[in-house]
């Protein structure tokens, strides 16, 4: 399957995975629907940022799932649950904290049960109920981390919990700043910032909450040089678990639509992110966390140093930005190595080409031209043909 962003997204090709949204249940569009405008035209209303489509040169390429659809709505269902328990002073007790380390036991069992340990960002995005969804991405982001990290299944799973709370105070910030759409003013950003310590207060009210799990909700906006919130402490004086989380936040909002800004692609956030290593993230810790995101997920066309299109089909956690491609359209100094069109090249393991790098990947930009060759298409009878006589006259 090829990754296709909206904007090069057209009627007649046929979709390899669903689309959904949390306002319906039923998916927008379902894995072998051919796209009409029709359907584009709805994709477009909801912002979707790209869809996964059946192509010739992306024959024999499959995404594998970290967690399915279905067990996200699942999770999300149960957060829900957790959330609203929060919500009704009653259900105050310890219970609320069993149901909290349920959910995130069922994530693990989820997660283990896979082989696959390094996250590709579409995947996880074509679940999108803001609310609950941003907490489970945390939630997932903040295990994969700590089993890289080697923690011990107890610790993992209090990790996990605490990813799944992290912003559970902002049940106490009004409606309207959360749900505000454009940046917040500096009052609204005063009350926001308050979100650790209004949960570190529910926290506290539950009988059997750990202080790890108090402590890492309380850190998770703090940096290691001091200028994040609410005390400003530094380096080792952030409890370890509110450092993963931070990452695992930072990671998940940026590769998220807001209202007032499109997502990030996944290497944009992590080349900023490694430009925050030292002042707003741990070294060492953004060192194991950038071996759990794929910077350019498998499915997705880049753009090589020397012009060479390619596809990304396997990634390696060694070296997340050098996956192994195959070679679409060749650059000077790719052809010269002798990889013709279908070459498959390890860009971290094949040394002759340790001078390549992946410069971009081809989505919004203009430079995408690649995706309107009308050549990857492998869909039947008349939609292919018409797609065919349509770019043979464009
Ligand atoms: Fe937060």
């Amino acid at each position: 399957m090829l990754y296709v962003p909206l904007k090069r997204l057209k009627a007649g090709m046929t979709l390899a995975r669903p689309i959904r949204f949390a306002t319906s249940k039923e998916p927008l569009v379902n894995t072998g629907q051919v796209l009409t405008e029709k359907m584009l035209r709805r994709l477009r209303e909801f912002r979707i940022i790209g869809a996964y489509i059946e192509a010739d040169i992306a024959e024999g390429v499959e995404v594998k799932e970290i967690i399915s659809t279905e067990e996200k709505e699942e999770i999300a269902e149960d957060l829900k649950g957790v959330y609203n328990g929060f919500l009704e002073e009653r259900n105050m007790s310890s219970r609320l904290v069993n149901d909290i380390f349920e959910v995130s036991d069922k994530l693990m069992n989820i997660v283990l049960s896979k082989d696959e340990f390094l996250l590709n960002v579409i995947d996880i995005k074509d679940y999108d109920n803001y609310t609950y969804s941003h907490s489970m991405y945390v939630g997932i982001l903040s295990m994969l981390t700590g089993i890289k990290l080697g923690l011990t299944r107890g610790d993992v799973s209090i990790l996990t919990t605490a990813g799944l709370l992290h912003d559970i105070g902002k049940v106490d910030v009004p409606l309207d700043i959360i749900q505000k759409n454009g940046p917040l003013s500096d009052s609204e950003r005063d009350i926001m910032k308050k979100h650790p310590e209004f949960g570190v207060k529910r926290l506290l009210r539950l009988s059997g909450i750990t202080s790890e799990i108090v402590g890492a909700v309380y850190s998770h906006h703090e940096k290691v040089d001091g200028t994040g919130y609410p005390q400003g402490i530094k380096g080792d004086k952030i409890p370890y678990f509110g450092k993963i989380i931070a990452l695992a936040d930072v990671f998940d909002a940026l590769t998220s639509v807001r209202s007032y800004r499109n997502a990030w692609h996944a290497n944009e956030v992590i080349e900023y992110m490694m430009g925050c290593a030292n002042t707003h993230f741990d070294m060492q810790l953004l060192k194991t966390f950038l071996k759990v995101v794929a910077a350019y997920p498998v499915g997705m066309m880049v753009r090589l140093s020397d012009n060479t299109t390619a596809l990304v089909i396997k990634n390696s956690e060694s070296n997340v930005l050098r996956p192994t491609v195959r070679i679409l359209k060749p650059g000077e100094e790719v052809a010269a190595l002798g990889a013709k069109r279908g070459t498959e090249v390890d860009l971290f393991h094949e040394k002759e080409y340790y001078n390549i790098t992946v410069k971009e990947s081809l989505n919004e930009a203009e430079e995408g031209e690649f995706f309107d060759q009308g050549d990857y298409f492998i869909n039947s009878g008349e939609e292919k043909e018409e797609i065919k006589t349509e770019s043979q006259q464009e």
